[in-house]
């Protein structure tokens, strides 16, 4: 009887110190790091838990969700970049320099999204970058990168430091669906020649040649005071010169398109190769912090190269979260557009989140592309007159 009433008291107290408790104290709040405020409200939350996925409304939500719910651990290993993050900072702040110019009195009734990426047909002119380890947001892992990808007929690249293999990716695709693969270049050739050729037999169109961390990863050191160590031996040839470049075309019959090309004339030079296609990138400012963002090096390729965007496609990457971004860089010549951290962390819901992302950007797309006035995406490509990026170019070559 005693132990009863001693046990309805504690009961008794633990609910009138909950009601004490303020409001805040059980809420979820989260360090938006800079992002922009569309209102999402994260109150409701509970920490470490899932979010509802209906509560995902563009693509910057998914992040914060992944860091709701990923570890300080994995969630800085996504999200972080090299050193002081300058790059990486102004990926994500390049885009608050450019005015879009919309135009009216225009038939934009019938819009068209759909695009060529090496001749090979795709619903939308963006596309999953390849991004390392997508397992530890979701047990699928690149499987449901894949699955959504195919699912909307855009282009997914899985990366070679994936969880799952390069032939369960494969095999999880679509019937009809076209997948390219990442690759890196190994200081071991006989793991490089390997891997290619495995690409080739899974029946991967195209590989991405990630260029632009020979010998080393890049210092990101978010990840580093997480893993309580600096990143471990990259094993990338370090000694990958112009001759080893020009020599890897040699390896394999599919088409190889160099990842990470941050420079005017490493673009020339890939063309000068007879490479068919260039990946701008630098890497989500995971490599060399202080480098130019994608929009950047783009203006700096038209002005000393413009021959680069009438003989090779190009496609771009880096901080880009919302059609108006994919938008300003298919203005100023890429072809498609890659997103590298957007669709990992949608996958912590699976293949419904990366559904849902790839959806609403779609959707965003469709929007701005009709509120510019224009219906055919082809026709934003390489067409300068539907942006403005005079205040970059100011900043970046000077005042001539
Ligand atoms: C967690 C993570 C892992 C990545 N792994 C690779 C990789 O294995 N190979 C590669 O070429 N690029 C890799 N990247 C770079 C992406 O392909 C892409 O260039 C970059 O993330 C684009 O910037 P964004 O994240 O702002 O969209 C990785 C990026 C992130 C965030």
């Amino acid at each position: 009887m005693c132990l009863r009433v001693h046990k309805l008291i504690v009961l008794w107290l633990g609910f009138v110190l909950l009601t004490l408790v303020p409001r805040s104290c059980l809420s979820v709040e989260i360090d938006r790091e800079g992002l922009p405020d569309t209102g999402l409200n994260t109150t409701d939350w509970e920490t470490g838990a899932l979010p509802p996925l209906d509560d995902m409304w563009e693509l910057n939500d998914f992040q914060i969700a992944a860091k709701n719910v990923l570890g300080a651990r994995w969630y800085a290993s996504y999200r972080t970049a090299a050193l002081d993050q300058v790059t990486y900072e102004a990926n994500m702040n390049i885009w608050k320099k450019i005015r879009l110019n919309g135009y009216t009195f225009r038939d934009v009734s019938d819009v068209n999204l759909n695009t060529t990426i090496l001749g090979y047909n795709f619903t939308v002119p963006f596309f999953i970058a390849p991004a390392a380890y997508a397992g530890h947001t979701n047990a699928s892992a690149e499987l449901s990168l894949a699955r959504a990808a195919g699912k909307m007929g855009a282009l997914y690249a899985p990366s070679i430091e994936s969880t799952k293999t390069i032939e369960e990716i494969a095999d999880v695709g679509f019937a009809n669906q076209t997948m390219f693969h990442q690759e890196y270049v190994w200081s071991n050739r006989t793991l490089l020649i390997d891997d290619l050729s495995r690409i080739e037999a899974a029946g991967y169109k195209a590989i991405f040649l990630t260029v632009d961390n020979t010998g080393v990863n890049g210092i990101r050191v978010q990840a580093m005071r997480q893993t309580g160590e600096l990143d471990s031996d990259s094993g990338h040839s370090a000694s990958f010169t112009l001759d080893a470049l020009a020599e890897i075309q040699n390896l394999t019959t599919l088409p190889i398109v160099p990842k990470g090309i941050k420079t005017a004339a490493d673009a020339k030079t890939c063309l000068d190769l007879g490479f068919p296609a260039i990946y701008v990138s630098n890497h989500g400012g995971r490599v060399l912090d202080g480098v130019p963002t994608a929009v950047e090096i783009l203006l700096d390729i038209r002005k000393q190269y413009p021959e680069v965007f009438e003989q090779m496609e190009v496609y771009a990457d880096g901080g880009v979260r919302s059609a108006n971004h994919i938008i300003t860089l298919l203005a100023l010549g890429a072809k498609a557009v890659g997103l590298g951290r957007s669709p990992i962390f949608a996958n912590i819901y699976g293949e419904d989140g990366v559904d849902r992302m790839l959806t609403l950007l779609q959707a965003e797309l469709q929007t701005s592309l009709q509120l510019m006035g224009e219906a055919d995406i082809q026709n934003v490509v390489g067409n300068t007159t539907y942006i403005n990026t005079k205040q970059v170019e100011v900043e970046y070559f000077g005042i001539s």
